[in-house]
């Protein structure tokens, strides 16, 4: 099968397309004809050999962490999906999406959304669980609470800004200043242009700060929480000494491929609570060209690969 490799680290000229065998699934697993796979900043930052740890050891490595696609075989115990459901999944890191085949933990695994295409399933499981764990699971965001979600425009917070709504939040969001009415027609209350307006003097006594950002944004954001409230960062571990003079939580993480939530989210997708938005598609044997845009080209929303017919 065709895969998109990377045999050393390094800016997208090392991303190459090899001839791979295909795998099997093995106990528990399923195996899918990817359709589609989207990229995330993860993709890029494991080309450059910064996150998650690759040792050059383990290269040659595939790239990718989200697909939506077909399961044609099932290995022993994988009982819960059929042969030709169309499918979506996060990947766990040892796998990777810009490939025809993958074969992962059907736990992991979810019915695509009724109402998606391949293109647009593929965009949702990475950036979407992370934005649902960021706020609920982590960030424990409720009804009638408030939140400031900052990178509202990028893949993470323009599910972010809809989940926290659909969740009756309060919803505030720094983009840039030509996203600002996207920003608020999927449903923040305000959106906050990160470039000419101060957040920290427009959204104060906050129950959260779902933070995509990072840097001096993080440090300008504990002066807008309440006492008690929390930080919940995707990027770098906050100072813990900032949150206890600010009297509040705060935490870094990771997500984690949870097909039980992909469930949830795709049925709030097909109740039509969530909208997907895509800003480019290519082929599989462009993937570079797909990286390079989404690393420079301030992209909004998803970029997708597609792979099989
Ligand atoms: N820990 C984890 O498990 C995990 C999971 C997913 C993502 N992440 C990380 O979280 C970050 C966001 O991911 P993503 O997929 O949403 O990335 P993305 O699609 O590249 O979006 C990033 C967004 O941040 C915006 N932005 C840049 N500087 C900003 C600022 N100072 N204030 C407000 N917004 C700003 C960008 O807008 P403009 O282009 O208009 O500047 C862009 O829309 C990435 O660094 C990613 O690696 C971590």
């Amino acid at each position: 099968m065709k895969a998109i490799r990377i045999h050393e680290f390094g800016g997208p000229e090392v991303m190459r397309l090899d001839e791979v065998a295909k795998p099997t699934p093995g106990p528990g697993e399923v195996l899918i004809a990817v359709k589609a796979a989207s990229l995330n900043p993860v993709d890029y930052k494991t080309r450059e050999g910064k996150f998650p740890p690759v040792k050059a050891d383990q290269l040659p490595l595939v790239l990718g962490r989200d697909v939506a696609g077909v399961a044609t075989a099932f290995g022993e115990g994988a009982s819960a999906l059929a042969v030709d459901d169309e499918v979506y999944a996060m990947l766990p890191t040892e796998v990777g999406a810009f490939a025809e085949w993958v074969a992962i933990p059907a736990r992991l695994v979810a019915k695509k959304p009724k109402s998606l295409d391949m293109l647009q399933a593929a965009s949702v499981p990475l950036a979407a669980l992370t934005a649902w764990q960021g706020l609920f699971d982590h960030g424990g965001l409720r009804a009638g609470q408030s939140v400031l979600i900052h990178g509202a425009s990028g893949g993470v917070g323009l599910f972010a800004v809809q989940f926290a709504r659909a969740a009756g939040a309060q919803v505030f969001a720094t983009c840039s200043v030509g996203q600002k009415a996207l920003v608020e027609e999927i449903g923040a209350t305000r959106a906050i242009d990160y470039k000419n307006e101060r957040f920290e003097e427009i959204a104060r006594e906050l129950d959260l700060v779902f933070d995509l950002v990072g840097g001096e944004t993080q440090d300008r954001s504990w002066r807008t929480l309440k006492r008690g409230g929390a930080l919940i960062c995707t990027m770098q571990e906050p100072d813990q000494g900032k949150a206890e003079a600010a009297g509040v939580r705060a935490e870094r993480y990771t997500a984690e491929p949870r097909g039980d939530q992909l469930a949830e989210i795709g049925k709030m997708i097909d109740d039509g609570q969530v909208r997907v938005i895509l800003d480019k598609v290519f082929p599989l044997d462009e993937a570079a060209d797909a990286e390079n845009h989404l690393q420079n080209d301030h992209v909004v929303g998803k970029v997708v690969l597609s792979v099989g017919g």
